[in-house]
C-alpha cells in the first residue's frame, strides 16, 4: 500500500484491510471503534478543569492504585462503545479485575486489552496521558486468549492526549501516526512509517529508584550520564515511549528491591508499546528476552521493561548480562 500523507485514519484502516482479500472487516471495525471512542475521551480531556472530571474517585483499583475520575470514565467509554459493536469476544482492562465478555460478542474473533488512561496521576497537572490498546486473535473461550505472547498481537497502538492528540498504531506492517485535527474531527496521517533513530541521546528512567536497582542498571545509567545523555522522564509511559519512538534513546522501568517485577503491566502497556517499538526498528526486552516472546500467566502481571533504539538497547543488554 502506498502510504499517503494526509489520508484520514478510517480510510487508511480500510485500505490496509484490502491487503488481505479474505479479511472479514471485523478488525477494521474494532480499530474504527477505538478511533471514535478515543476522540470522545480526547474531547473530555481537553475540557478537564472546566467540567468535573479531575481528581480521585476515592477507590483503589485491582492494581492497588488510586482510581482517578478520568480512569473510570475512559474505561467505561471505551468498554461501552466497543461492546455496542458486537465485533469482539472479550475485553480486559487495567481498571477491571476480570475480563468482560459482552453478550453480543459470542462469535467474536478478537480479544482486546486496554490501558484506558495511562499516566492518569498526571492528568490533574495537565501533562500528557494516553490510551493503549492491544488486539489478539481469540483462541479459546476464556482468559487464555489474552495470555498469548505479544508477538501474536494482530494490532496494537495508542492515543496520546498531548499538545495535540495523536493515534499511533501497527498491524504488523510498520508504524503510522495520525494527528487529530480538532476542527475537522478526523485523525490525519502525519507521521508515516515511523522508524526509531538507531541511537538516541535520552534515557528515561525514574532515577529516584537508583538505590533500589541492581548493579547492572546503576552501571548503565552511570555510563550514559558519562557519555552526555540527557534525562527526560514524564512518568506517563505513553509520553516517554512516544518521545522514544520519534527521538530514540531508552525508556525503562526496571525491577527494584521493592517492586520485584517492576511496575509496568505486560498486557496493557509492555506488549502493545513493545510491539510498536520493534515494528519501528527498536528493541523491547524484559532484560532477558524480547518482551514479545514472554507468555503472560495472568491478566494483571507486571514485568521489568526496557525499550528503545537498537544500539542503545544492545549496550544496555550487554551491561545487564555482565551482572
Ligand atoms: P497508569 O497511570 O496507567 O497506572 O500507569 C502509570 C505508569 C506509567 O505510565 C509510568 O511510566 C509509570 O507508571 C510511572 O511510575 P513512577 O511514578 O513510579 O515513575
Ligand atoms: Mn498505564
Ligand atoms: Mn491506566
Amino acid at each position: 500500500m502506498r502510504v499517503q500523507k494526509g489520508i484520514d485514519l478510517s480510510r487508511f484502516i480500510l485500505e490496509e484491510e484490502r491487503r488481505y482479500p479474505l479479511a472479514s472487516g471485523t478488525l477494521s471495525r474494532i480499530l474504527i471503534s477505538i478511533e471514535n471512542a478515543t476522540k470522545i475521551i480526547s474531547s473530555h480531556i481537553r475540557k478537564a478543569g472546566l467540567v468535573d472530571v479531575l481528581g480521585k474517585v476515592g477507590r483503589i483499583n485491582v492494581q492497588g492504585e488510586e482510581v482517578q475520575k478520568l480512569d473510570e470514565l475512559a474505561n467505561n467509554w471505551l468498554v461501552e462503545h466497543l461492546a455496542s459493536t458486537g465485533d469482539f469476544f472479550a475485553v480486559a482492562s487495567e481498571e477491571m479485575e476480570k475480563a468482560f465478555f459482552p453478550a453480543n460478542g459470542s462469535d467474536g474473533k478478537y480479544v482486546i486489552s486496554l490501558d484506558p488512561l495511562d499516566g492518569s496521576s498526571n492528568v490533574d497537572v495537565n501533562i500528557s496521558v494516553g490510551t493503549i490498546f492491544s488486539i489478539h486473535k481469540r483462541i479459546s473461550d476464556d482468559d487464555a486468549s489474552f495470555l498469548q505472547e505479544g508477538r501474536k498481537q494482530v494490532a496494537a497502538g495508542y492515543v496520546i492526549y498531548g499538545s495535540s492528540t495523536m493515534l499511533v498504531y501497527s498491524t504488523g506492517n510498520g508504524v503510522n501516526g495520525f494527528t487529530l485535527d480538532p476542527a475537522v474531527g478526523s485523525f490525519i496521517l502525519s507521521h508515516p512509517n515511523i522508524k526509531l533513530p538507531e541511537r538516541g541521546k535520552i534515557y528515561a528512567f525514574n532515577e529516584s529508584n537508583y538505590k533500589r536497582w541492581s548493579n547492572g542498571i546503576r552501571r548503565y545509567v552511570d555510563t550514559v550520564k558519562e557519555k552526555g545523555y540527557t534525562l527526560r522522564y514524564v512518568a506517563s509511559m505513553i509520553a516517554d515511549v512516544h518521545r522514544t519512538l520519534l527521538k530514540g534513546g531508552i525508556f525503562a522501568y526496571p525491577a527494584d528491591n521493592v517492586n520485584k517485577n517492576g511496575k509496568i503491566r505486560i498486557l496493557y502497556e509492555a506488549n502493545p508499546l513493545g510491539f510498536l517499538i520493534e515494528q519501528a526498528g527498536g528493541i523491547a526486552s524484559n532484560g532477558n528476552s524480547s518482551i514479545l516472546d514472554v507468555k503472560p500467566e495472568s491478566l494483571h502481571q507486571r514485568t521489568p521493561i526496557f525499550m528503545g533504539s537498537k544500539a542503545d538497547m544492545e549496550e544496555l543488554l550487554a551491561i545487564l548480562k555482565e551482572g
